[in-house]
């Protein structure tokens, strides 16, 4: 899957932009504010039609505008296609090939990996690795996405019932739903964790020690038998013992909007334990790990987008990342330091500022 080209209208602080890409290392290098961060996440909206940054389409329009047009070349075995979001406002329409077409069909054209630095990613809030482990699952699984939308939908009507008149029949009619979707959520993050646990194991020697030992896990509320069969008989009992608290404390505190992943490294919370050089690799190799598990389903790579890399790896660590990369991995580094692209001889260099782009080394 490659970028060929990138074109902005009105979009944050870029008024035009015409950009093309190499297929292999672009780095997008400028002082603070200058549009680096925006124009990866322009690649996400055109990927996704959705922000990482926003959930108010109208933040991304240029301010004093109306309408934001991102349009791409997109390179995806061999076939190319145009994809055009446009943002009028706050209302999106989507193109592919000039026709205009649902978010179901245009979603599969481009896919988007962004790298998720350590701070969120091991210290952030559990809620902050939920999100990263939705969207890697929704990469695989676009089913996934409307299981997510559906517990959270539920979720809301029953934290809403205890806010208001509570109502025994209305409670009990929601809690099928509710763990029929949290049983659904809950196989696929446990499927994932266990898939991205042995990729990350192989993948392990680049980094760490042959007796370096990391397990990765996802910790859930409540705590589930080994048995994925009986998880749903199982929640259900522990609704039942929870019912009153839940009332008493007027929402529900239990399910998969209260999971989190634990990264083990030797046996202990990788948090507490870890450094943060052991840390950065374990993000690298969850990083990689991804990239494979994206390219096992689809034959392709999706393309890899890191924000700022300077300040979260050392050259000797980006060079490690980078050189593990499969040679197909389109990838998208932003940087403040000029030095970076001194030591990536092979890299696109691009000069953003004041929100226009040039290519000032092709590579
Ligand atoms: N809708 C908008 N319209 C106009 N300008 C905007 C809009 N949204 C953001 N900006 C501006 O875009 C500028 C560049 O932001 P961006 O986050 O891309 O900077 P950056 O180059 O990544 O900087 P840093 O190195 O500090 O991360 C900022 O000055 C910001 O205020
Ligand atoms: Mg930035």
């Amino acid at each position: 899957m490659k970028l060929e080209t990138l074109s902005l209208e009105n979009y944050r602080n870029f008024s035009h932009l015409k950009l093309d890409f190499t297929a292999s290392l672009n780095i997008l290098i400028g002082n603070n504010a200058q549009g680096k961060s925006n124009l990866l996440e322009s690649i996400y909206l055109l990927a996704y039609s959705k922000s990482p940054r926003t959930s108010n389409l109208n933040n991304v329009v240029k301010h004093g505008f109306q309408i934001t047009r991102i349009e791409g070349e997109v390179c995806n075995n061999e076939i190319k296609k145009e994809l055009v979001l446009l943002i009028d406002s706050g209302n999106k329409h989507l193109f592919v090939d000039k026709k205009i077409v649902e978010l179901k069909q245009y979603l599969s054209n481009l896919h988007v990996i962004f790298y998720v630095p350590f701070s969120t990613l091991i210290y952030g809030f559990p809620r902050e690795r939920r999100r990263y482990l939705d969207r890697a699952i929704v990469s695989l699984d676009k089913k996934y996405l409307h299981a997510i939308a559906s517990y959270n939908r539920i979720l809301k009507m029953r934290n809403a019932l205890f806010k208001s008149k509570y109502n025994e029949r209305e409670m009990e009619s929601w809690n099928e739903q509710f763990i029929n979707y949290a049983v659904i959520i809950w196989k696929a993050r446990q499927e994932y964790i266990e898939n991205l646990c042995k990729k990350v194991g192989q993948l392990k020697p680049i980094f760490f020690k042959e007796n370096d030992e990391i397990e990765i896990g996802l910790k859930t509320t409540p705590q589930l038998s080994l048995e994925k069969k009986r998880w749903a008989e199982e929640v259900k009992y522990c609704m039942e013992m929870q019912k009153e608290r839940e009332k008493q404390m007027g929402f529900t505190i239990i399910g998969p909007h209260r999971d989190d992943m634990v990264i083990l490294l030797n046996n202990y919370d990788a948090r507490y334990f870890g450094s943060s050089g052991q840390l950065k690799a374990m993000v690298i190799l969850m990083i990689l790990a991804q990239l494979n598990m994206f390219h096992e389903e689809y034959e392709e790579y999706p393309l890899l987008m890191c924000d700022d890399i300077d300040t979260e790896l050392d050259a000797m660590k980006l060079n490690a990342f980078l050189s593990s990369l499969s040679s197909m991995v389109q990838v998208f580094l932003t940087t403040t330091q000029n030095n970076l692209a001194e030591t990536l001889k092979d890299a696109v260099v691009y000069q953003v500022h004041e929100g226009v782009v040039e290519k000032i080394r092709k590579g």
